[in-house]
């Protein structure tokens, strides 16, 4: 499927076939010690409150949330993905609002907003990027947070003239990231073959430096509380590889 089909299609890039896959391909980040950390933190922000999940796919995160007393509900674009939430046990119990999260309004608001997984990065402009920020203000209450969990740009490890970094090899299996410093454009690339059959994934993105998500931040009205390694709350250094960050609603 070429870029001009997938975007056509009103599940996005998480379309039917990606859905039906989801989990399975991604279930190294269903593993409890990777999703418990990141409950924990977002249970102690909502403190009685209601969360808000942007992107809410297939309710990774938000089950486990819900499971643990926090009044979620979630805004998505792919009804596939929200439909493999919906088949899950708890899953009929979270409201979801169809729609694309940088602008769909939801009724309430919320004591945690919460966008995952480098999800930001699926917003594929600054102004995308920067509504998605005024948004969520407008869903915060006085004193409520905003986390982004988010990997840090990965140009370090591009040698001057290179634009593509693998990130997996196999004998059946190839993916790849391929940047445009000029733009922050990028896509992740994915070529496999299974019975002798190739196909091609290709997903594009706009990487977004921390610095600037704290700008996009201030434009909304947030400022930054907390900026950690990852879900552990380990501080955040110059060799992190990836950030989870808290706004509060000033
Ligand atoms: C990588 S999945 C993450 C799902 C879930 N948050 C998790 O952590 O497993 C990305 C999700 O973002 C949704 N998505 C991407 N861009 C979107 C947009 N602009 N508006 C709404 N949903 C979007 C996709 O449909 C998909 O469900």
């Amino acid at each position: 499927m070429d870029d001009a089909e997938s975007y056509a299609d009103p599940d996005g890039y998480f379309d039917e076939p990606i859905a039906e896959k989801y989990d399975e391909s991604s279930a190294g980040m269903f593993a409890s010690d990777v999703v418990d950390p990141a409950v924990d933190v977002l249970a102690g922000l909502a403190d009685g409150g209601r969360a808000l999940e942007l992107a809410i796919g297939t309710g990774r995160i938000a089950l486990p949330l819900a499971r643990r007393g926090v009044a979620v509900h979630g805004v998505d674009m792919s009804r596939a993905m929200v439909n493999r939430l919906r088949a899950k046990p708890g899953g009929d119990a979270i409201g979801v609002t169809i729609g694309d999260f940088a602008t769909t309004k939801v009724d309430g608001t919320f004591s945690v907003a919460y966008l995952v997984f480098n999800t930001i990065m699926n917003l594929t402009s600054q102004a995308e990027q920067v509504a998605c920020f005024r948004n969520v203000a407008d869903h915060l209450e006085p004193g409520g947070t905003f986390v982004v969990e988010v990997g840090v740009p990965d140009l370090r490890r591009l040698p001057p003239g290179q634009n593509v970094r693998p990130f997996h090899t196999s004998a059946t299996k190839w993916s790849f990231d391929v940047y445009d410093v000029a733009t922050q454009a990028m896509s992740s690339n994915y070529v496999e073959v299974v019975d002798g059959r190739g196909s091609f994934w290709s997903v594009p993105f706009r990487y977004v430096w921390p610095a600037e998500l704290d700008l996009m931040a201030q434009l909304a009205g947030l400022r930054l509380r907390d900026r950690w390694d990852g879900w552990t709350r380990n501080p955040f250094t110059s060799e992190s590889e990836q950030h989870v960050s808290v706004w509060e609603k000033c």
